[in-house]
């Protein structure tokens, strides 16, 4: 079975293209940029229905496949920005109809979370989810979904960018962070857990008001990671002895922090699990993702929401 997914719920537009084992078989993109300024919604939307056709044709060169071969279509139906999504909805509907093929809509938190399962071959692991928007701990308990930990504010990548733009970084701010924190000394910084759920916003406060006084960048960043990351460990950790799992699965772009990687590698070892994570490829918004979350949930209906949660899957 060859299924293709169309992924448009923010910047990129995703055309993926992989078979029922999982493997993918084409993973073309295009991303939105802009030199100035935040993303303009009706912009984003405006670049991928003009991209659109050149992706498909992409994925379809990469796979070596065509309209003919396709057993199964889907598209993120959320959550996302909604003019983007619907934009999405409506090609991955014309194209669907033309062709004649089966079109489903799935969640595109849940796809982040299933391509790196079947990518590193899980069988049953935790997962930590922390990209700019979402920062959560995440267990499958039958079949479904269930967050036992998460950010009560902001997503720890959110937080990380907000802080960048207060010392003066690029957007987005946690790869430069990383570097700046390489020459970093320890200073305290409120360590926020509350049950299995974590606070950023008074850290972010704190930080703000030490960059004020003039501490050194190198040291606010330094803190930050160590402080952060070892909150995400703690509550990490307490998630996999709870739930009894073996293997620990870091998504989303913050999982590109090689600090972070290691200290959550060292508490699996010191409780004999497995620490996984996604290539970058994978790991960015992509339409493979998405085809295959399509395959795992061929069955299902939904069109498009925008604030759709994972556990709501
Ligand atoms: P989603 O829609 O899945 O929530 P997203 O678009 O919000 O995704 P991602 O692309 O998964 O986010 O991640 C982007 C975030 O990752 C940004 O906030 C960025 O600062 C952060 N990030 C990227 N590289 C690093 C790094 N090396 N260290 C820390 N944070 C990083
Ligand atoms: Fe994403």
């Amino acid at each position: 079975m060859i299924i293709l997914g169309i992924e448009t719920t923010a910047h990129t537009f995703g055309v993926g293209i992989v078979n029922d084992q999982g493997k993918v078989l084409a993973n073309a993109f295009d991303s939105f940029t802009c030199n100035q300024g935040g993303m303009i919604l009706d912009e984003v939307a405006e670049h991928h229905k003009k991209v659109a056709e050149k992706i498909l044709t992409k994925a379809f060169a990469e796979a070596k496949l065509s309209w003919k071969d396709v057993d199964l279509m889907a598209y993120s139906a959320g959550p996302g920005l909604d003019p983007v999504l619907y934009t999405g909805y409506h090609l991955a509907q014309a194209w669907s109809e033309k062709q004649n093929k089966k079109l489903v809509g799935v969640n595109h938190c849940a796809a982040h979370l299933s391509i790196g399962k079947v990518i590193n071959q899980l069988k049953d692991p935790c997962y930590l989810y922390v990209s700019g928007v979402n920062t959560q701990v995440i267990v499958d308990e039958n079949n479904k979904y269930r967050v036992v930990g998460e950010t009560l504010d902001l997503g720890l990548g959110n937080m990380l960018d907000k802080l960048g733009r207060s010392l003066g970084l690029g957007f987005p701010a946690g790869p430069e962070m990383e570097q700046l924190a390489k020459q970093g000394k320890y200073l305290e910084l409120p360590y926020t857990v509350k049950g299995m759920d974590v606070s950023l916003s008074g850290m972010l406060t704190k930080v703000q008001q030490l960059i004020e006084k003039g501490i050194k960048k190198e040291d606010l960043c330094f803190s930050v990671q160590e402080t952060c990351f070892a909150m995400l460990t703690e509550v990490t950790e307490r998630a996999m002895a709870n739930a009894n799992k073996k293997e620990l699965l870091l998504v989303g772009g913050v999982g590109a922090n090689q600090r972070f990687c290691e200290m959550l590698k060292i508490m699996c070892k010191e409780r004999g699990a497995k620490f996984y994570k996604v290539p970058m490829d994978l790991a960015r918004d992509n339409g493979a993702m998405i085809a295959w979350e399509g395959y795992l949930r061929k069955e299902t209906q939904a069109e498009v929401n925008p604030h759709w949660r994972v556990d709501e899957v």
